[in-house]
């Protein structure tokens, strides 16, 4: 049997290099094994509880999937979908979050911190408090098991929902039986973790990324942006400290990055060494830029190609999702429907 990895990528906004190197790039390569099944998909239904913007949700649905295309994404060997287009996970959704213990949701991280937030603020515990940001491990957990994923590449904050998906997994199979597989967090040490302009992990939320697809004028200004400290040319520097070289490591050959070192050594001045990153990072990204543009502009071919996706996903999720309603006693009245389709 074939491992089996996905991966969920919420569209909040455009997609940034942090993304590329610790999600798209790792992502694209699952996608080149054969002896890996990847499914991946823009997580539309928790951005809705990051962003209640409809502008920025689909429009950052679109880029999240060009980016992908625009990349390299082996789309033979790979199932790519939109998660509101497979309306088996939020049924599924539901059935989990009845077995699903309240007690795990209180401990959940994004939870946690948005009471933490309110104490200090002396606002009620729940304030501004969804329950779809309550109950976003669940939704989480209906992604993976929906596809009996088994390595669920993520950041080290989202370690804590895949736990939770296997629990939730577990405690469902103890009462109905072994239907579900359980999954495990896949953490590549090699990843890094990319720094923001102002030093902070670069993240959407932090407004402090650079976006994958910049134009050259803006990538070069955004580059140039990136916070540094005081030291003259000439001095010598500590490439271990510093965004600028953090950033050139996740996209440079390893003989370039040995030379940037010993630069770096020598006090190589911040504006020679940003401009050597532009040139790295314009040279990776110029052809997919122009492949990004062109798939942008024709958005019907976007929607084609998530329906084909979504089409094969779901011709693994109704099925899965017939056994488990039969397992759980809700007699599914579309068997009939189903066996003429060949899902069951
Ligand atoms: P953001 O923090 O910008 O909202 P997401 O939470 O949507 O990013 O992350 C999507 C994926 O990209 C996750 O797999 C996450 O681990 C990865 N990722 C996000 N930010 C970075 C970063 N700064 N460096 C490396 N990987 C990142
Ligand atoms: N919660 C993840 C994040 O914010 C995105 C996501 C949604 C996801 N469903 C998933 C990741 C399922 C892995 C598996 O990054």
């Amino acid at each position: 049997m074939k491992e089996v990895f996905l991966t969920g990528i919420t569209c909040t906004g455009e997609p940034h290099i942090g993304n590329y190197v610790g999600a798209i790039k790792p992502g694209i390569d699952v996608s080149y094994d054969s002896s890996k099944q990847s499914f991946f998909f823009v997580a539309d239904l928790h951005a809705l509880i990051k962003c209640q913007s409809p502008e920025v949700v689909y429009a950052s649905s679109l880029s999240i999937t060009c980016a992908w295309l625009a990349l390299g994404l082996n789309k033979d060997n790979a199932v790519f979908y939109k998660q509101s287009d497979v309306p088996e996970i939020s049924e599924l959704c539901w059935i989990l979050n009845c077995v699903a213990a309240k007690g795990l949701m209180n401990r959940a991280h994004a939870y946690k911190a948005a009471i933490e937030k309110n104490n200090l603020n002396n606002n009620d515990p729940d304030y501004a408090v969804s329950m779809g940001l309550y109950s976003y491990p669940v939704l989480m957990a209906a992604d993976i098991l929906m596809f009996r994923a088994n390595q669920v590449p993520v950041g080290k904050d989202q370690i804590q929902h895949v736990e939770m998906a296997r629990d939730i997994a577990a405690r469902f199979n103890h009462i109905y039986g072994e239907l579900l597989t359980l999954p495990e967090a896949y953490i590549d040490a090699k990843t890094p973790v990319l720094n923001g302009l102002d030093g902070r992990k670069m993240s959407k939320s932090y407004n402090n990324t650079i976006p994958i697809f910049l134009e050259e004028k803006q990538l070069r200004k955004a580059i140039n942006k990136i916070k540094t400290n005081l030291q003259e040319p000439g001095e010598p520097k500590d490439p271990d400290v510093s965004t600028v070289f953090q950033i050139w490591q996740a996209f440079a050959a390893k003989e370039q990055i040995l030379e940037m070192r010993e630069k770096f050594k020598n006090g190589i001045g911040w504006g020679d060494a940003k401009k050597e990153l532009f040139e790295l990072i314009n040279n990776r990204l110029k052809e997919p830029r122009e492949k990004y543009k062109e798939l942008l502009s024709n958005p019907s071919e976007i929607e084609e190609f998530l329906q084909e996706g979504s089409n094969k996903a779901r011709a693994i999720s109704i099925p899965l999702l017939h056994e488990i309603k039969q397992a759980i006693g809700i007699k599914d009245p579309r068997n009939f429907e189903l066996k003429l389709k060949g899902y069951v």
